[in-house]
């Protein structure tokens, strides 16, 4: 970031904040409302992985993570699957060409509310109910994001002309509330404000196929928190894996949270095995929701350059390089062109 801005002639002012498994061991506190509050006055989020081996799986989560997305309204979770050259993946004959689309995934709706409970816990006959909620107002915007999206981003070519496409990922042969709402807003919505983006529609298992076998029929998909969750994990392993693949917590009218989407990896703490790419790719993710999309070009040009280069893999331990050496790389790439 320090070196993209030098080269950009823009200035970065950054306040560093420590919230994480840590601070939680040593203070009990994940993210007090208070730095909701703080978080609130900057132009936008770094958030490092998280995750810790002593504390117990939910706590971090949904304290520091979940706690962010929801408090500071990022509606919309925003994860690029897209293949550099070089980097392996496991699909078997394809290649950055076929591999290059968006998952726009609504991130604060679903069964992500926790909306339910248990009731005569601890019995043999015990309930745990916990609701997918959508509101209309919630998929409405979700929506409008993703098909803007799609109108300034989508370059798939089909047949002979050039056509931007939205597709829904859904699964409306079963969940006929939540899914019936999403699709009826999915069409009403593109056919009076986006006629020229073609709409498709798959159910959620269908698509995860067609990922691993057509990946290059996607250029934007829309999806709900639950499903976006998992198919975005199953699109990071098709772009070369959690050392690469990055997202955007986004707010469009306030602030945005930008984060490699794997958690962390406790077991190679403090060894400079970790692959930065992912880290540094929502960081240029982030220049350019900040407007400094020269900067952000030119940063994810630098990745580009040094997966088809540099770097011998992309897991920890095998890239050829330590975590900061890599790091290194991509500033002196910025610096230089
Ligand atoms: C993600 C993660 C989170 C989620 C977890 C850590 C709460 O899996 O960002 O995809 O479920 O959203
Ligand atoms: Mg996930």
């Amino acid at each position: 970031m320090a070196a993209a801005a030098q080269k950009f002639n823009f200035k970065v002012e950054t306040t560093e904040f420590d919230f994480g498994g840590e601070r939680y061991k040593r203070t009990g506190e994940t993210l007090p409302d208070s730095a909701v509050a703080d978080l609130r006055r900057f132009d936008a989020i770094l958030l490092g992985a998280i995750g810790h081996p002593d504390v117990a799986p939910g706590i971090l989560e949904k304290g520091i993570l979940l706690k962010a997305r929801f408090e500071l309204d990022q509606y919309i979770n925003l994860r690029p699957v897209r293949l550099y050259p070089g980097v392996q993946t496991p699909l078997k004959d394809k290649g950055p060409d076929e591999i290059d689309y968006v998952v726009v995934r609504e991130n604060t709706g679903d069964i992500y509310t926790g909306t339910g409970g248990f009731s005569m816990k601890g019995t043999p006959q015990e309930v745990a109910v916990q609701s997918a909620v959508y509101t209309r107002f919630q998929v409405d915007r979700c929506l409008k994001y993703a098909f803007e999206y799609a109108r300034q981003h989508g370059k798939k070519i089909r047949g002979k002309g050039r056509e931007n496409t939205l597709g829904l990922v859904g699964k409306t042969n079963v969940l006929t509330y939540v899914y019936n709402l999403w699709e009826r807003a999915f069409h009403e919505m593109g056919k009076s404000h986006y006629p020229e983006i073609r709409r498709d529609y798959y159910h959620v298992d269908a698509c995860c196929m067609w990922m691993v076998k057509n990946p290059e029929w996607f250029d934007v998909l829309v999806t709900g928190n639950m499903f976006g969750d998992i198919i975005t994990d199953l699109g990071a392993i098709t772009q070369g894996g959690m050392g690469i693949a990055a997202g955007g917590n986004i707010n469009p009218e306030g602030v945005s949270m930008f984060e490699p989407i794997g958690g962390s990896a406790p077991k190679y703490t403090g060894q400079g095995v970790i692959n930065p790419l992912a880290a540094i790719c929502a960081m240029a993710m982030m220049l350019e929701i900040l407007g400094e999309q020269q900067a952000a070009d030119a940063v994810e040009e630098a990745v580009k350059y040094h997966t088809a280069h540099s770097l011998k893999s992309m897991a920890a331990g095998r890239m050829g390089y330590s975590t900061s050496q890599v790091g290194d790389l991509v500033a002196q790439h910025v610096a230089d062109h």
